[in-house]
C-alpha cells in the first residue's frame, strides 16, 4: 500500500517535474554569458562598412576591406552593411554601380552569411543594406533572402517602430531562433513592406559620413519621426577617407594607411563619447569600420559593453596570425587596374565629383 502509494507520488512527481523541464536556454550570447540578458539594442556591435568591396590587393584603391565576408564574421563582425543594385534581372552588391563595380548576387553573399549563421547558432546578426535604387522589398529583396535560408532566422517585432527601449534581450532571440534584424534604409516603410525588413532611420540615427576630418564631430544626421531621437539606437560612421587629388572636388577613397589610428581605441572611443550626449547617454549600438581586420575596433567595441575583449575578439592577433591567407582570399572582386579605371574616369570627367566614399 505505502509503497504503491510512494511509486504514485513518485510518477506524479516526475511527470510534474517533466512537463516544467526548462527549455534549452542559451547561455553564451554573441560570446558572452553576460550578454543573453541585454537587450539587443544595449550591445555595441563592430559593423564592416561596404562588407563585399573587399580586396587584399593595396593597390585596390576603392577596397573597403581586406578580409572576405566570413573572415570579417568570424573576427567578430556582427553587422554587415552593403549596397546594392540591379545588375540585369539579379540583384547585385555594387559599389556606386555595377558597371563600375560588382561584388557578385545578394544571393550567394547571404549564402554566405547563412553558413556562418548555421555554424554559430548562438550570435545575433544585423544586416543593413542600403537600396538607392529604390527596389521593392516584396519582390526584389524577400525572394532572395528566401532562397538564401534567411527569412526564417529574422526577428519580426511586433509593431513598429521599436523603441530603443523595447527590443527583446540576445538570449531571448536566440532561444527563438530569430537571429538576424535586417534593415534598410529605403522603402522598408513604402508601399511593398515585408515583415522582416525593418526601415532603418525609424529606429536608428546615424553620424555624418566622415569624408576627412579625423576627429569625427558627432552630429545627428539621417533620422525619422515618430520616435524621438534618445528612443532611437543610433550608428557611427567611423571610416575615414582622404583625399587623393586635392584638385576641384577630388577623389576620395578609403585611407588604408591610418586605418589602425582610425580603427584605434582612443579614436573610436572618442568619437564614441562625442556621440554619447546626442544619443540618450549611450554608447553607439553600431560601430561602422573599414578594414575591420585592422587596428582594435573589437577591444574598444568589448570596452564600450564593459566587459573584458575575449581573446577571439583581438584583430590584431587574428590578423597577424593569418597574414598570407588573407593576401591570397580566392574571390578578389578589385583588380589594381580599378584604380586606374578609376583615375582614368577621374580625368575624363575633368576632375570633378568622381568619390567613392561619399557616395556610399
Ligand atoms: C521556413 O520554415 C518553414 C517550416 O520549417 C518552411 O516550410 C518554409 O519553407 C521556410 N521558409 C523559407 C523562406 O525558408
Ligand atoms: C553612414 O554610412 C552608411 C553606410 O555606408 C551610409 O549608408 C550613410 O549614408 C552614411 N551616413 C551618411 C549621413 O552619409
Ligand atoms: C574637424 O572637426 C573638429 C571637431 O568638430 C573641428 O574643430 C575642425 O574644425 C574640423 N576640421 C575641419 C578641417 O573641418
Ligand atoms: C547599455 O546600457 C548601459 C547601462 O545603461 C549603458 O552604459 C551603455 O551605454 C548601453 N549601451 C548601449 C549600446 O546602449
Ligand atoms: C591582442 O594580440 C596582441 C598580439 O598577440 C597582443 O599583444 C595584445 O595584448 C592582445 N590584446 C588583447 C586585448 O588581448
Ligand atoms: C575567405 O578568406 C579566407 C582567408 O582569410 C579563405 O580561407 C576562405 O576560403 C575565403 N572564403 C571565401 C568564400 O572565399
Amino acid at each position: 500500500m505505502l509503497p504503491q502509494h510512494l511509486w504514485a507520488l513518485i510518477c506524479t512527481a516526475a511527470g510534474v517535474l517533466g512537463a516544467i523541464s526548462p527549455t534549452k536556454r542559451a547561455t553564451i550570447c554573441n560570446g558572452h554569458p553576460q550578454f543573453c540578458s541585454r537587450p539587443y539594442s544595449n550591445i555595441t556591435y563592430i559593423g564592416a562598412h561596404d562588407s563585399f568591396a573587399f580586396s587584399a590587393d593595396p593597390f585596390a584603391l576603392a577596397r573597403d576591406q581586406e578580409v572576405n565576408i566570413t573572415a570579417q564574421l568570424q573576427l567578430g563582425v556582427r553587422l554587415l552593411q552593403a549596397q546594392a543594385h540591379m545588375n540585369g534581372d539579379v540583384l547585385h552588391f555594387c559599389h556606386t554601380s555595377c558597371a563600375l563595380f560588382d561584388g557578385g548576387s545578394v544571393l550567394s553573399y547571404l549564402k554566405l552569411v547563412k553558413t556562418f549563421l548555421d555554424k554559430n547558432p548562438n550570435e545575433v546578426l544585423t544586416l543593413l543594406f542600403t537600396n538607392p535604387e529604390g527596389l521593392s522589398p516584396a519582390t526584389v529583396w524577400k525572394p532572395v533572402f528566401d532562397a538564401a535560408g534567411i527569412s526564417n532566422l529574422t526577428y519580426i517585432p511586433p509593431s513598429l517602430p521599436v523603441k530603443q527601449s523595447d527590443w527583446p534581450t540576445l538570449g531571448s532571440m536566440i532561444d527563438a531562433g530569430t537571429r538576424v534584424v535586417v534593415f534598410l534604409d529605403s522603402q522598408a516603410d513604402g508601399p511593398e513592406p515585408v515583415n522582416f525588413i525593418l526601415p532603418e532611420f525609424s529606429m536608428i540615427w546615424e553620424t555624418p559620413f566622415s569624408v576627412t576630418n579625423a576627429s569625427f564631430p558627432c552630429s545627428v544626421n539621417r533620422i525619422h519621426g515618430p520616435l524621438a531621437t534618445e528612443d532611437h539606437m543610433y550608428l557611427i560612421n567611423h571610416s575615414l577617407n582622404e583625399n587623393i587629388i586635392p584638385i576641384g572636388d577630388g577623389v576620395i577613397i578609403p585611407d588604408r594607411l591610418d586605418a589602425s589610428t582610425t580603427n584605434g581605441v582612443p579614436s573610436i572611443l572618442s568619437h564614441a563619447n562625442g556621440c554619447n550626449p546626442l544619443g540618450g547617454n549611450r554608447a553607439p549600438t553600431f560601430v561602422l569600420l573599414d578594414f575591420v581586420n585592422v587596428g582594435a575596433g573589437f577591444k574598444a567595441a568589448g570596452e564600450l559593453n564593459g566587459i573584458i575583449a575575449a581573446p577571439s575578439s583581438n584583430a590584431s592577433a587574428s590578423a597577424a596570425a593569418s597574414p598570407t591567407s588573407s593576401r591570397k582570399s580566392a574571390a578578389v572582386p578589385f583588380t589594381p587596374h580599378l584604380s586606374w579605371t578609376l583615375l582614368g574616369l577621374w580625368v575624363a570627367v575633368g576632375g570633378h565629383g568622381l568619390s567613392y566614399g561619399s557616395v556610399l
